[in-house]
């Protein structure tokens, strides 16, 4: 049974990844009306009266969930003004967090079953808070105890490392973040407009990053033998590189590390010696001056830098000694388009290690207490 389920692929892993353009689209399915400015979550009914005593928001998750959380700040923040939280869900269940009734809690769970998380909503909901699920398993427990329930549409996903499922999460955050901007009026109708049109676009985008794939197959083989990376980026491009480190570090079993561009310099550029290989996730335009600075100080230092930038950045070709380019698309999208060679890299190397690539030691795809 697990040969079909494959689909001819050599692991689950890797099927998911290939999955992504086409859960990407399904997430969407619905949601996103054509030619409509609306967008709808499912059975959600939220309304502009429903945001009004929302003051703050706290995200909550663990793991990747909790990568997903941080871009889900960012674009909230950006495109509907309202304050956002994000806390790993194994310290927010310990504290005694100040939230309240103008508080809105999300959890974000793959499994819709990770203990702390589950443990941290219903400690929200105990303090009088509405909880905001973004799961991936229908009936899981975190969903059926939730207000309100957003499913992404990954389909099971096997691999104990998540791919597809981050992907639909950022979908799923896109969309409650533009409908969020949309009902708190946070960007004109034109700028509305401009990123309706390019969340659409998305799955096709996906579909020719896969593309990649083959270039990232040789550069794992190239690397095989590294026992350290580092990978650096800025705003949304931070959130990436925590996602990427993760990736590298469950399949590898190797030390990799993510850290703010412009913190680096504040101590962790010590590490840099000659031939550190280092992702720098460039696909931020509002940023790239200063990235493009942090990019240099690594060469300058030794540091093999492999860059990921959006098409038509031609400056960081000059720079960098290997450059993965994406399809160009708003700041805002750029990482569910920038992590597939990220995912792709981490696969590759942990084959070319003979590592157990869909069942990492010590590791499990829900986390229960
Ligand atoms: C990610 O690749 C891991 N499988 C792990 O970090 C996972 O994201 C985390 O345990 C959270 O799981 P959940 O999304 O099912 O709650």
């Amino acid at each position: 049974m697990g040969e079909i389920e494959k689909n001819g692929y050599p692991h689950y892993m890797l099927k998911e990844i290939y999955e992504q353009p086409e859960v990407i689209k399904q997430t969407l399915k619905g949601r996103l009306i054509p030619g409509s400015e609306k967008i709808v979550l499912d059975d959600i009914r939220l309304t502009q009266r429903d945001l009004d005593g929302v003051y703050r928001m706290v995200i909550v998750a663990c793991g990747t969930s909790y990568h997903a959380g941080l871009a889900g700040k960012y674009l909230i923040e950006r495109l509907a003004g309202i304050p956002v939280e994000v806390e790993i869900a194994s310290e927010f269940r310990y504290r005694n967090p100040a939230v309240d009734k103008n508080s809105l809690v999300i959890v974000i769970s793959q499994s819709g079953e990770t203990a702390d998380t589950l443990e941290s909503m219903r400690k929200a909901k105990g303090k009088g808070v509405r909880a905001f699920a973004i799961t991936n398993v229908a009936g899981s427990t975190i969903p059926s105890e939730a207000d309100y329930s957003l499913y992404t549409c990954a389909g099971p996903e096997i691999s104990v490392a998540s791919t597809k499922a981050y992907t639909s999460q950022l979908t799923a955050i896109y969309l409650i973040a533009l409908k969020l901007a949309y009902l708190k009026g946070g960007i004109d109708k034109d700028a509305y407009r401009q990123r309706v049109e390019a969340v659409n676009r998305l799955p096709g985008q996906a579909q020719r990053v896969l593309d990649c794939s083959q270039l990232m197959k040789d550069l794992a083989g190239e690397h095989k033998d590294i026992e350290k990376v580092v990978y650096l980026g800025r705003g949304l491009d931070y959130a990436l590189a925590l996602e990427g480190s993760l990736k590298l570090k469950e399949t590898c079993y190797i030390h990799s590390a993510a850290y703010p561009a412009g913190e680096f310099r504040h101590g962790p550029i010590a590490l840099v010696e000659e031939g550190l290989f280092v992702f720098l996730l460039a696909t931020q335009d509002a940023l790239i001056d200063k990235t493009l600075a942090n990019l240099k100080e690594v060469k300058n230092r030794g540091a093999y830098v492999v860059a990921l930038a959006k098409e038509g950045n031609r400056e960081i070709g000059k720079l960098a000694d290997r450059v993965i380019y994406i399809p160009d698309t708003l700041d805002e999208f750029t990482s569910v388009l920038a992590v597939i060679p990220l995912q792709l890299f981490a696969y590759y190397s942990a084959v070319a290690r003979g590592r157990n690539v869909d069942k990492p030691r010590s590791l499990v795809k829900s986390v229960s207490d």
